[in-house]
């Protein structure tokens, strides 16, 4: 079946930055899916290798897929500004994505993002557990729903759980939020600020607890 598996390094050893040089070098040839065919580059993780907090993201989108690094972007400004905001500097965490290549449907000029499928988000996991495997974080954030049901399981909900601490093999401490892409879509303003502060709530905790 499809999967990253085949294409994951042997680690050994506590060199935590070496061992995460070693899965980005390999995840930069993955054909574990079919999404590395037309995007332009695998979106690694970036960050601190011993970080005890980690974001984790859905997958890159145009302009990560362009420059390469994970929360580039608009959706990548919000977070900055939201991280910024509780006073947690980007390059202290390690910031990932739960699909490490961009998937969209070419309209014109522009690239549209399409939400990956079920068997593309399996299929990169291994991705992401050899990250967090090494990194062995405190807390984790999952930003929406893709990387909430990947850390968290298919069973949980986003609406109904967001912000509350939730036990997973990865951390001691898992929370899920929304996803600043999901922000920036809705068009209600009142619920946009709504979201947005339900989002800098749950990372002023994380700010207050990973230590
Ligand atoms: N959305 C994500 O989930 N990840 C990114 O890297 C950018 C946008
Ligand atoms: Fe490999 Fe993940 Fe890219 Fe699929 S999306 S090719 S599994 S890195």
């Amino acid at each position: 079946g499809v999967s990253a598996r085949p294409f994951l390094p042997e680690l050994s050893g506590s060199d935590t930055a070496g061992s995460i040089g070693r899965l980005r070098d390999a995840a930069a040839v993955c054909q574990g899916c079919d999404l590395h065919g037309p995007a332009t580059q695998t979106v690694f993780g970036v960050g601190n290798p011993n970080a005890k907090l980690v974001l984790v993201g859905e997958q890159p989108g145009d302009r990560e897929d362009l420059a390469g690094e994970p929360f580039v972007g608009p959706a990548g400004q919000l977070l900055r500004e939201t991280l910024a905001e509780v006073g947690l500097d980007p390059a202290e965490l390690y910031i990932t994505n739960s699909v490490k290549h961009f998937k969209f449907k070419p309209t014109g000029k522009r690239r549209l993002h399409v939400k990956p499928a079920a068997r593309e988000v399996a299929a990169c996991r291994p991705w992401l557990e050899a990250e967090l495997d090494v990194i062995r974080p405190k807390m984790v954030v999952a930003l929406g729903a893709t990387a909430a049901g990947v850390l968290l399981g298919p069973g949980f909900r986003l609406l109904k759980s967001r912000g509350q601490v939730q036990r997973s093999d990865h951390a001691k401490w898992t929370i899920a939020t929304y996803h600043p892409s999901a922000i920036l879509r809705v068009p209600n303003e009142q619920t946009r600020e709504t979201m947005r502060r339900a989002l800098l709530e749950d990372l002023h905790f994380a700010a207050e607890h990973y230590r």
